[in-house]
């Protein structure tokens, strides 16, 4: 076992390491925040789009980057057994160069998961988005006993919407959203854990590490044991 196999003694969720054949995703930390801020500083859209729900790259460093801490950090402080979000700085040959988040609410009851995601631009493009969606859908259908994964995009966001298809995701209705004081689509994609099964996306490698017994209780994960 090395280290970075023997989790973390009081909060598991510090421990889960996932690996992909080129990414490595680990919960994003001090010195992974620090990294993050640093990426999110450089660009992740063209100014004049808009990707996110939350229009926070529209915040001015540097209070761009105290939001990302506070956003971060807020998720670690508000994890329970009936909801969480898990933020994970993704990895390339050691190197930050994006984010990937896997959150569930009212999740004892629902065992639905939500995703989040953005990648530097110039990460953008060669299928790690795809890769890293695909790394925390085997972390919550396998580990962690999910029904279903939904994601939400604007309807101009091609990107995220292709990841979603090549997943295997369907397309599961719209709903209006604010964007920069303009009602835009979001177009509504999800995927139940039987078509995960037997998607091609669920036989790309992805190695889980940290999934413990305490990690399972912390995220309130009943039925499921540890392998
Ligand atoms: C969304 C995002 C994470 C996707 O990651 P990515 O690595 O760029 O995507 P991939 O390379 O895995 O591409 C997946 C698919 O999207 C397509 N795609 C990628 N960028 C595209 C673009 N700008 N326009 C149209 N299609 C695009 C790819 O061709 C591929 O389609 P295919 O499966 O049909 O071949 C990334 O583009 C990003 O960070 N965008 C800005 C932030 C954002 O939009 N976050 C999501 C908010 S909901």
């Amino acid at each position: 076992m090395n280290a970075d196999d023997a989790g973390h003694p009081w909060f598991p969720v510090w421990g889960l390491r996932l690996e992909t054949p080129r990414l490595v995703l680990r919960p994003a930390r001090e010195p992974e925040m620090d990294s993050l801020c640093r990426l999110a500083v450089r660009g992740i859209h063209d100014p004049a789009e808009m990707p996110f729900e939350v229009p926070w790259t529209d915040v001015p460093s540097p209070l761009r980057e105290r939001r990302t801490f506070e956003f971060i950090l807020g998720c670690w402080a508000g994890i329970t057994p009936e909801g969480w979000r898990l933020p994970f700085a993704v990895c390339v040959d050691g190197a930050v160069v994006g984010m990937q988040d896997l959150a569930a609410s009212d999740w004892q009851q629902q065992r639905i998961v939500q995703t989040g995601s953005w990648l530097g631009r110039d990460y953008q493009g060669s299928g790690l988005g795809t890769e890293m969606r695909s790394a925390v859908l085997h972390l919550a259908f396998e580990a962690l006993g999910a029904r279903r994964a939904e994601s939400n995009a604007f309807e101009d966001n091609a990107a995220s919407i292709s990841v979603s298809r090549r997943l295997g995701y369907v397309e599961d209705g719209e709903r209006f959203v604010d964007r920069r004081g303009v009602s835009t689509r979001q177009v509504c994609l999800a995927i139940e854990a039987d078509r995960w099964e037997s998607s091609p996306a669920a036989t790309m490698p992805v190695t889980l590490h940290g999934v413990t017994d305490d990690l399972l209780e912390q995220l309130g994960v009943e039925g499921h044991t540890a392998p």
